[in-house]
Formats: structure tokens, sequence, C-alpha cells
């Protein structure tokens, strides 16, 4: 049997982006710019770069900048070319040529797997990401490409998986897991045999961490229907994979990269700090001005 290929991924964007106020207030947490690009634009790259073209966003009230975002701006490119701005020109097109991308409304913010779950008429019956564009990936090979790649061998669903230390652990989505020997990766894949949403640290099954990259089978739909609320209330995505752990493997990949939580305050301004300073139109004067405030402090 051929497995389907992976054409879509899901990002859930329908959050009230609490703890960015206030600068959340008006403005969606998903459009928040680390040096010049929007946290949600980082995502949708990756998975460009990953292969998945279809692109599905869960939103809510207010976040109709994301939609203007992906969508063409007749005035700006009017604009642009009047002003033989070819690079910016090409730059502001590519965003809305890129990617096809789709809309569903999460009218309440009920939990991560209920907001997977508004995607799933546009889904379908196929395997599909989902992408936190909180968490920044910054790798050599895409982190959803990482994840496609043990899917496409084992046809079961990944998740990204790194270690955190014990008193951040209660933050996330938290694996028991054992080793799958895998010369390739390296110690790096596991069969995850159970799954905790932001347990205690003293009950949290390992220091496994599930990072928000995931490829998943379609059968999540029908898990997220049939749990509880869990965590916070919500209906967790997390329990859902436990729910469905039941009848179908899962693996969890430790991907290779850098991962920063933009999504929390301190993550966010070193994703600033160290994106920038890889830019190359940017790196060299901002790293002489650190080097002067450094020296001052
Ligand atoms: C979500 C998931 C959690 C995961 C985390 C990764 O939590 O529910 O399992 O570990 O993303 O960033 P959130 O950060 O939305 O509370």
């Amino acid at each position: 049997m051929t497995l389907p290929k992976v054409r879509k991924a899901v990002f859930p964007a329908a959050g009230l982006g609490t703890r960015f106020l206030p600068a959340t207030k008006a403005q969606p947490k998903e459009m928040l710019p680390v040096v010049d690009k929007p946290l949600i634009q980082y995502g949708v790259e990756e998975a460009r770069h990953s292969g998945i073209h279809n692109i599905i966003i869960v939103t809510g009230r207010g976040k109709a900048s994301i939609e203007d975002h992906f969508d063409v701006s007749f005035e700006l490119e009017h604009l642009l070319e009047s002003k033989n701005r070819a690079d910016m020109l090409s730059m502001v097109r590519a965003i809305s040529d890129i990617v096809d991308v789709s809309y569903v409304r999460q009218k309440e913010a009920l939990g991560l797997g209920h907001a997977v779950h508004r995607a799933k008429e546009l889904v379908g019956h196929e395997p599909f990401a989902v992408v936190l564009s909180d968490d920044i990936i910054a790798s050599q090979t895409p982190c959803i490409r990482q994840l496609l790649d043990v899917h496409e061998f084992y046809g079961a669903s990944v998740l990204a998986l790194m270690e955190v230390p014990k008193d951040q652990i209660s933050a996330y989505g938290v694996v028991d897991a054992e080793l799958v020997a895998d010369n390739g990766r390296e110690n790096r894949l596991f069969r995850i045999r159970n799954l905790v949403e932001k347990p205690k640290a003293a009950d949290a099954p390992s220091n496994l961490a599930i990072i928000g990259r995931y490829v998943l089978t379609p059968e999540i739909f029908a898990a997220v229907e049939a749990i509880q609320p869990g965590s916070g209330g919500e209906i967790q995505l997390t329990d859902a994979l436990k729910y469905m752990l039941r009848n179908r493997p899962i693996y969890g990949l430790k991907f290779e990269g850098k991962r920063f939580d933009a999504g929390d305050k301190l993550g966010f301004l070193k994703a600033t700090v160290e994106f920038a300073l890889n830019r190359h139109d940017l790196g060299k004067d901002f790293r002489e001005y650190l080097r002067t405030i450094c020296a001052q402090s």
C-alpha cells in the first residue's frame, strides 16, 4: 500500500496570546515580528521548504491581519512597482505566491486538540502536519521535513521532541518513550509509550517534551472526538494522541536544530537577537552594537 503524501499543514492560530499582553490586545500573536518577519511566516516557510504547499490556518476573532498578510496587497505592490523597488516587490509577492492558504474559524479557544479538529473537513482523510508558530526552529533540514522522513518510513504519527530542564517540564506535553534502534538517527528516534500534558515536575515520565511540530494520521480527529477536557479544562492534543496510542503506534524524534519559544518574552528576545545576528544586512552592525552595550554594563 502506498502511503498518501503529506500535503497539508495546520496552523492553530486562534489563541488569545495572553503571554504577550499588551502587544496582543489588538494584534494576533502570530503577527509579532522576529526581526522583520511575522512568527507565523517562519512556520509557513518551514512547511514549504519541507514540501508542503497547502496551509490551513485555524483563526479566531481579531485575526484578520493574518489573512491580509498571506493575501495579495495590490496597493503595496503598485507603490513598490512605481518606485522601482524590484527587490521588495518580489519579497512581498513571494508571501502570497508561496502557498495556498485556507482558513477555518475556531469560535472559542477550547484547546489545541479542538483547534486541530476544526481543520478536519479541510484536511480530509490523509496525514497532515501541525505547526505551532510560537516555536521557531532554526535547522539545516527543516524540522517538519525531519518528521516527514520518519513518517514516510513508518506510516505513523510523529512528534518533535526536545529534552528540557526539570524546572520547565510542566509547561509541556511530556512523553514516556523507548529508543528505536535506528543507527541513521543516532539515538534520536523513539517509540512513544505514554504522553501527559503539563505534568508536575515530580510526575513527569521523562525530560522529553513535545515541541510544536507534529505529523499526524487522520485517526487523530476521531481521538479528539472521544476525549474529555484535560489540563486547564481544554481539549488537549496530547490527550488525543494518548487515546490514539491504544491502537496506533506513535513515534517521536529528537529533531536537529535550535528551537526558540517565541511565545515567551525571553524566548522571543533570544530569537530576535540570534536571527538579527545571522542576517547579512544587519548582523555586523548589530553585533557591534551588542558589544558596546555589553562593555557598558
Ligand atoms: C502546546 C502543547 C504542548 C506542547 C507545547 C509546545 O502547549 O499543548 O503539549 O509541549 O505546545 O510548545 P502550549 O504551549 O500551547 O501551552
